[in-house]
Protein backbone atom coordinates (compact mmCIF):
# COMPACT_ATOMS: atom_id res chain seq x y z
CA UNK A 1 0.00 0.00 0.00
CA UNK A 2 1.48 3.52 -0.83
CA UNK A 3 1.20 6.57 1.67
CA UNK A 4 0.92 9.61 0.36
CA UNK A 5 1.41 13.03 2.34
CA UNK A 6 -0.35 15.49 0.99
CA UNK A 7 1.26 19.17 1.41
CA UNK A 8 -0.46 23.23 0.53
CA UNK A 9 -3.28 22.94 -1.50
CA UNK A 10 -3.29 19.03 -1.38
CA UNK A 11 -5.44 18.46 1.96
CA UNK A 12 -8.05 16.18 0.10
CA UNK A 13 -7.31 13.59 -2.78
CA UNK A 14 -10.29 13.94 -4.94
CA UNK A 15 -10.37 10.80 -6.67
CA UNK A 16 -9.58 8.99 -3.44
CA UNK A 17 -12.61 6.78 -2.56
CA UNK A 18 -12.63 6.70 1.17
CA UNK A 19 -13.00 3.51 3.13
CA UNK A 20 -12.37 4.40 6.68
CA UNK A 21 -10.54 6.63 8.89
CA UNK A 22 -7.97 5.74 11.63
CA UNK A 23 -6.95 8.45 14.38
CA UNK A 24 -3.00 7.00 15.12
CA UNK A 25 -1.89 7.70 18.94
CA UNK A 26 2.08 8.29 18.58
CA UNK A 27 4.59 7.77 21.03
CA UNK A 28 5.57 11.37 19.69
CA UNK A 29 2.76 12.98 19.93
CA UNK A 30 -0.69 13.72 17.79
CA UNK A 31 0.20 13.19 13.62
CA UNK A 32 -1.11 15.87 11.40
CA UNK A 33 -4.66 14.47 11.42
CA UNK A 34 -6.68 10.86 11.42
CA UNK A 35 -4.96 8.55 8.22
CA UNK A 36 -7.52 8.48 5.79
CA UNK A 37 -7.40 4.82 4.20
CA UNK A 38 -9.29 4.62 0.69
CA UNK A 39 -8.39 3.11 -3.03
CA UNK A 40 -7.16 5.11 -6.10
CA UNK A 41 -7.59 3.37 -9.52
CA UNK A 42 -8.80 -0.20 -7.43
CA UNK A 43 -5.61 -0.20 -5.52
CA UNK A 44 -5.20 0.63 -1.69
CA UNK A 45 -3.72 3.96 -0.52
CA UNK A 46 -3.22 5.81 2.71
CA UNK A 47 -3.32 9.56 3.07
CA UNK A 48 -2.58 12.29 5.60
CA UNK A 49 -2.82 15.41 5.07
CA UNK A 50 0.61 17.27 6.34
CA UNK A 51 -0.96 20.57 7.36
CA UNK A 52 -4.20 19.13 8.79
CA UNK A 53 -7.68 18.80 6.92
CA UNK A 54 -8.24 22.46 8.00
CA UNK A 55 -4.65 23.57 6.45
CA UNK A 56 -3.85 25.23 10.26
CA UNK A 57 -0.56 23.43 10.87
CA UNK A 58 2.04 25.42 9.73
CA UNK A 59 5.81 23.84 8.32
CA UNK A 60 7.50 24.69 11.54
CA UNK A 61 4.88 23.04 13.78
CA UNK A 62 3.78 20.06 11.50
CA UNK A 63 4.56 16.65 14.18
CA UNK A 64 6.90 15.07 11.26
CA UNK A 65 7.97 12.25 13.97
CA UNK A 66 4.42 11.40 14.37
CA UNK A 67 3.36 11.75 10.81
CA UNK A 68 5.82 9.49 9.60
CA UNK A 69 5.66 7.10 12.83
CA UNK A 70 1.58 6.47 11.88
CA UNK A 71 2.13 5.71 8.22
CA UNK A 72 5.23 3.32 9.24
CA UNK A 73 2.87 1.68 11.77
CA UNK A 74 0.07 0.72 8.06
CA UNK A 75 3.12 -1.25 6.40
CA UNK A 76 2.70 0.97 3.74
CA UNK A 77 5.31 0.45 0.77
CA UNK A 78 6.78 4.15 0.27
CA UNK A 79 5.73 7.37 1.22
CA UNK A 80 5.11 10.13 -1.61
CA UNK A 81 4.93 13.38 -0.23
CA UNK A 82 3.37 16.22 -2.14
CA UNK A 83 4.81 19.55 -1.53
CA UNK A 84 4.38 23.55 -3.21
CA UNK A 85 7.68 25.50 -3.81
CA UNK A 86 8.84 28.31 -4.64
CA UNK A 87 11.56 28.44 -8.62
CA UNK A 88 14.51 28.97 -8.16
CA UNK A 89 16.32 27.66 -11.30
CA UNK A 90 15.23 30.07 -14.87
CA UNK A 91 13.35 26.73 -15.64
CA UNK A 92 11.20 26.04 -12.54
CA UNK A 93 8.36 28.23 -13.15
CA UNK A 94 4.84 28.12 -11.68
CA UNK A 95 3.10 25.20 -12.63
CA UNK A 96 6.35 23.30 -13.34
CA UNK A 97 6.40 19.52 -11.79
CA UNK A 98 9.37 18.13 -10.54
CA UNK A 99 11.19 14.96 -8.23
CA UNK A 100 13.72 16.46 -6.30
CA UNK A 101 16.69 13.93 -6.02
CA UNK A 102 18.78 16.30 -3.11
CA UNK A 103 18.11 18.25 -0.45
CA UNK A 104 19.55 21.03 1.55
CA UNK A 105 18.41 21.51 5.02
CA UNK A 106 17.78 25.08 6.52
CA UNK A 107 15.57 23.95 9.38
CA UNK A 108 16.27 24.65 12.78
CA UNK A 109 14.43 23.54 16.22
CA UNK A 110 12.42 20.94 14.42
CA UNK A 111 12.36 17.87 16.07
CA UNK A 112 14.10 15.84 13.39
CA UNK A 113 15.28 12.90 14.47
CA UNK A 114 14.17 9.19 16.45
CA UNK A 115 17.85 8.41 17.56
CA UNK A 116 17.35 10.47 21.24
CA UNK A 117 16.68 9.82 24.96
CA UNK A 118 17.09 6.85 26.60
CA UNK A 119 19.71 4.80 26.61
CA UNK A 120 19.38 4.37 22.64
CA UNK A 121 23.00 4.14 21.09
CA UNK A 122 24.21 6.49 19.22
CA UNK A 123 22.53 5.94 15.56
CA UNK A 124 23.62 7.47 12.13
CA UNK A 125 21.80 7.15 8.74
CA UNK A 126 23.09 7.32 5.53
CA UNK A 127 21.43 9.98 3.69
CA UNK A 128 23.75 10.55 0.71
CA UNK A 129 20.81 10.24 -1.71
CA UNK A 130 18.17 11.21 0.35
CA UNK A 131 15.26 10.17 -2.20
CA UNK A 132 14.74 6.12 -2.64
CA UNK A 133 15.71 6.42 -6.56
CA UNK A 134 13.07 3.21 -7.12
CA UNK A 135 9.90 5.31 -5.92
CA UNK A 136 11.53 8.62 -7.84
CA UNK A 137 11.77 6.15 -11.05
CA UNK A 138 8.37 5.10 -10.44
CA UNK A 139 6.42 9.00 -10.04
CA UNK A 140 8.14 9.75 -13.30
CA UNK A 141 7.39 7.29 -15.41
CA UNK A 142 3.96 7.71 -14.05
CA UNK A 143 4.29 11.27 -14.64
CA UNK A 144 5.31 10.12 -18.77
CA UNK A 145 2.66 7.71 -18.96
CA UNK A 146 -0.37 10.23 -17.85
CA UNK A 147 1.37 13.02 -20.50
CA UNK A 148 2.01 15.35 -17.71
CA UNK A 149 5.47 16.55 -17.61
CA UNK A 150 8.07 16.13 -15.10
CA UNK A 151 11.47 17.32 -14.35
CA UNK A 152 13.27 14.56 -13.71
CA UNK A 153 15.91 16.12 -10.88
CA UNK A 154 16.74 19.10 -8.63
CA UNK A 155 17.77 20.19 -5.63
CA UNK A 156 15.55 20.97 -2.98
CA UNK A 157 16.04 23.70 -0.44
CA UNK A 158 13.78 23.12 2.84
CA UNK A 159 13.38 26.59 4.48
CA UNK A 160 12.05 27.11 8.13
CA UNK A 161 9.15 29.71 7.29
CA UNK A 162 6.68 30.15 8.22
CA UNK A 163 7.83 33.68 6.08
CA UNK A 164 8.63 33.15 2.23
CA UNK A 165 12.41 34.27 1.96
CA UNK A 166 14.37 37.04 1.14
CA UNK A 167 15.87 37.70 -2.49
CA UNK A 168 19.05 37.83 -0.96
CA UNK A 169 18.66 34.49 0.50
CA UNK A 170 17.44 33.19 -2.68
CA UNK A 171 20.83 34.54 -3.82
CA UNK A 172 23.06 32.25 -1.06
CA UNK A 173 20.33 29.52 -1.69
CA UNK A 174 20.80 29.40 -4.89
CA UNK A 175 24.64 29.94 -4.76
CA UNK A 176 24.53 26.80 -2.72
CA UNK A 177 23.28 24.60 -5.56
CA UNK A 178 19.38 24.87 -4.94
CA UNK A 179 17.09 24.92 -7.54
CA UNK A 180 13.63 25.44 -5.47
CA UNK A 181 12.78 26.16 -2.24
CA UNK A 182 10.00 25.23 0.04
CA UNK A 183 9.24 24.50 3.78
CA UNK A 184 8.44 20.73 4.54
CA UNK A 185 11.35 18.76 2.40
CA UNK A 186 12.88 18.34 6.17
CA UNK A 187 12.75 16.38 8.38
CA UNK A 188 10.23 14.56 6.80
CA UNK A 189 12.62 12.95 4.36
CA UNK A 190 15.20 12.18 7.25
CA UNK A 191 12.42 10.90 9.47
CA UNK A 192 11.22 8.38 6.87
CA UNK A 193 14.66 6.99 5.67
CA UNK A 194 15.29 6.32 10.01
CA UNK A 195 12.25 4.38 9.68
CA UNK A 196 13.01 2.22 6.50
CA UNK A 197 10.58 3.81 4.29
CA UNK A 198 11.16 4.44 0.89
CA UNK A 199 10.30 8.07 0.22
CA UNK A 200 10.39 10.37 -2.80
CA UNK A 201 8.84 13.99 -3.07
CA UNK A 202 6.82 15.34 -6.40
CA UNK A 203 7.07 19.10 -5.95
CA UNK A 204 4.86 22.02 -7.73
CA UNK A 205 6.08 25.07 -8.22
CA UNK A 206 3.67 27.27 -6.89
CA UNK A 207 5.53 30.95 -7.39
CA UNK A 208 8.96 31.92 -8.71
CA UNK A 209 10.85 32.55 -5.52
CA UNK A 210 11.55 35.60 -4.24
CA UNK A 211 13.47 38.42 -6.73
CA UNK A 212 13.17 35.70 -9.46
CA UNK A 213 10.82 35.87 -12.45
CA UNK A 214 7.71 37.70 -11.80
CA UNK A 215 8.50 37.85 -7.61
CA UNK A 216 11.43 40.16 -9.04
CA UNK A 217 9.74 43.23 -6.32
CA UNK A 218 7.47 40.63 -4.59
CA UNK A 219 5.13 37.42 -4.35
CA UNK A 220 1.67 37.63 -5.27
CA UNK A 221 0.17 35.17 -2.48
CA UNK A 222 -3.32 35.34 -4.40
CA UNK A 223 -1.16 33.68 -7.67
CA UNK A 224 -0.08 30.74 -5.17
CA UNK A 225 -3.66 29.66 -5.20
CA UNK A 226 -4.67 29.71 -8.55
CA UNK A 227 -1.75 27.94 -9.97
CA UNK A 228 -1.65 25.08 -6.89
CA UNK A 229 -4.97 24.60 -8.32
CA UNK A 230 -4.57 24.17 -11.72
CA UNK A 231 -1.24 22.39 -10.79
CA UNK A 232 -2.27 19.62 -7.96
CA UNK A 233 -5.59 18.77 -10.66
CA UNK A 234 -2.22 17.27 -12.72
CA UNK A 235 -0.22 15.81 -9.63
CA UNK A 236 -3.36 13.91 -8.39
CA UNK A 237 -3.54 12.21 -12.06
CA UNK A 238 0.21 11.15 -11.66
CA UNK A 239 -0.56 10.17 -8.40
CA UNK A 240 -4.03 8.10 -9.96
CA UNK A 241 -1.47 6.34 -12.44
CA UNK A 242 0.92 5.68 -9.84
CA UNK A 243 -1.27 3.84 -7.60
CA UNK A 244 -2.94 1.70 -10.95
CA UNK A 245 0.55 0.76 -11.61
CA UNK A 246 1.61 -0.22 -8.08
N1 LIG B 1 9.47 29.74 -0.57
C1 LIG B 1 9.33 28.76 0.35
N2 LIG B 1 8.35 27.88 0.33
C2 LIG B 1 7.46 27.96 -0.66
C3 LIG B 1 7.54 28.95 -1.65
C4 LIG B 1 8.61 29.87 -1.61
O1 LIG B 1 8.74 30.79 -2.46
N3 LIG B 1 6.48 28.74 -2.49
C5 LIG B 1 5.80 27.66 -2.02
N4 LIG B 1 6.39 27.18 -0.91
Amino acid sequence: MLAIIGGSGLSQLSNLDITRRLAVRTPYGEPSGALTFGQIAGKDVVFLARHGYGHSIPPHEVNYRANIWALEQQAVEGVVSVASVGGIRADMRPGVIVVPHQILDYTWGRKNTYFEGGEQPVTHIDFTEPYSASLRTRILDAARACGEPAVEDGVYASTQGPRLETAAEIDRLERDGADFVGMTGMPEAALAREANLDYATIAVVANFAAGRGDSLRGIRLEDIEQVLQQSLARVRRVIERLAADA
